[in-house]
């Protein structure tokens, strides 16, 4: 525990004073989530590799940010929450990692999804890398829960 507080302090330091708050609050998604926002991803986009694929520390670092930045709509383990879907759906983990990181980047502001592109690059693709690692759980519904 106390390994985790100090690296979850590192990041918090290493983010430093940037602001990254969301944009907007997210009227709760109905339950029929559609996740058509990941099918804009231009081609270009979704060729991009990760250039941490084959960091397994990638994965625990994109965990701390999750967890800073995400569990708060997502979940924990992005299971999905009160005002975001669950990111275990296959409509998620079936996408190239390139299309979850121009998702990220630009964000879903009018329905709620803030725009990530203030986390540095690297960020974003460790937090791909960890979204990632959570794998397809098809029992969680795709919407919010109630
Ligand atoms: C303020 C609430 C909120 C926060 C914080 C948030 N999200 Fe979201 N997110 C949403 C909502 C709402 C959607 C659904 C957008 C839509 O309808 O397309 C979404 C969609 C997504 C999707 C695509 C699934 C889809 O619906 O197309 C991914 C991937 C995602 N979020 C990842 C993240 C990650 C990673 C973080 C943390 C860096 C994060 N989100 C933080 C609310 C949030």
């Amino acid at each position: 525990m106390n390994n985790r507080m100090l690296a979850l302090a590192f990041f918090v330091v290493s983010l430093g004073p940037m602001s990254v708050l969301p944009q907007k609050r997210a009227s709760a998604a109905d339950s029929s989530h559609d996740y058509s926002e990941l099918n804009k991803a231009p081609a270009r986009a979704r060729a991009r590799m990760n250039p941490f694929q084959n960091d397994p520390d990638a994965v625990i670092a994109g965990q701390i940010l999750f967890s800073d930045h995400c569990t708060e709509c997502h979940g924990t383990a992005g299971g999905g929450g009160k005002k975001g879907p669950s990111l275990r759906r296959p409509e998620v983990q079936n996408v190239p990692d390139g299309t979850l990181f121009w998702l990220l980047t630009n964000g879903v502001a009018w329905r709620g999804m803030p725009v990530w592109s203030k986390l540095p690059e690297a960020q974003r693709w460790q937090l791909v890398r960890y979204l990632k690692s959570l794998g397809v759980n098809d029992g969680l519904k795709a919407g919010p829960k109630p």
